[in-house]
């Protein structure tokens, strides 16, 4: 593994994760180097962001493509000739499909605003509002073919103590912004214990 992995960072919309993640490099707590920023939605604030920090950034519009199949493969040659070790999903509104989960097996990571395994998929801060869960929060997972159910990475909570949607909504994105470079950073560079290497080579 490189010292400094190459990540591209996939979004659709307002972009903050990857901000975070973005000053959390900068700022040299974070050893990585945002290779491409990939969007679905040419409009979101996410590119503007990009544009702002210097950052390539790549859109397409997945309808005119005629399978989820053809438009992976083109960002797989895309997210291969920039050399990408590492896809990190924040705020991206699709299912990875089969070409870049085998390209990337591993090497896929999300973050998601509720406490998995509950409350996947969409909406999920107020899905744990509407449920009177005592405990909002955020997860860091691997990306598998189901919808936010890869392995758990990290996780943090906090008591929703009768807190309305606005002021859950600030207090996620905040753990999410301080989580995610955190997580990812170990993630790279925490040294690999003998015993996970030769759990790895047993296959
Ligand atoms: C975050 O809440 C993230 O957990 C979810 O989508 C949201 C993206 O927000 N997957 P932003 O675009 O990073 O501001």
């Amino acid at each position: 593994m490189a010292t400094k992995p190459k990540i591209a960072v996939f979004a659709s919309g307002n972009g903050s994760n990857f901000q975070a993640i973005a000053d959390a490099i900068q700022e040299g707590r974070l050893n990585a180097e945002i290779a491409l920023v990939v969007t679905d939605k040419p409009e979101a604030f996410v590119v503007e962001r990009a544009r702002r920090l210097g950052i390539k950034s790549f859109s397409f519009i997945p309808a005119q493509y005629d399978s989820k199949q053809l438009y992976e493969e083109m960002l797989k040659e895309k997210l291969v000739e920039h050399k990408v070790e590492w896809l990190i999903l924040a705020g991206f509104m699709r299912l990875i499909g089969p070409v870049l989960l085998e390209a990337f097996e591993n090497r896929i990571i999300n973050i998601h605003p509720s406490v998995l395994p509950a409350f996947p998929g969409k909406d999920a801060i107020g899905q744990t509002l509407a449920s009177g869960a005592e405990r909002a929060g955020v997860t860091v997972h691997y990306v598998d073919a189901g919808m936010d159910t890869g392995s758990i990475i990290s996780q943090q909570s906090f008591p929703v103590a009768g807190r309305g949607r606005e002021a859950v909504e600030e207090e996620i994105h905040k753990l999410e912004h301080e989580l995610y470079p955190a997580t990812l950073q170990k993630l790279f560079h925490q040294p690999v214990k003998t015993k996970d290497l030769y759990d790895s080579m047993q296959g």
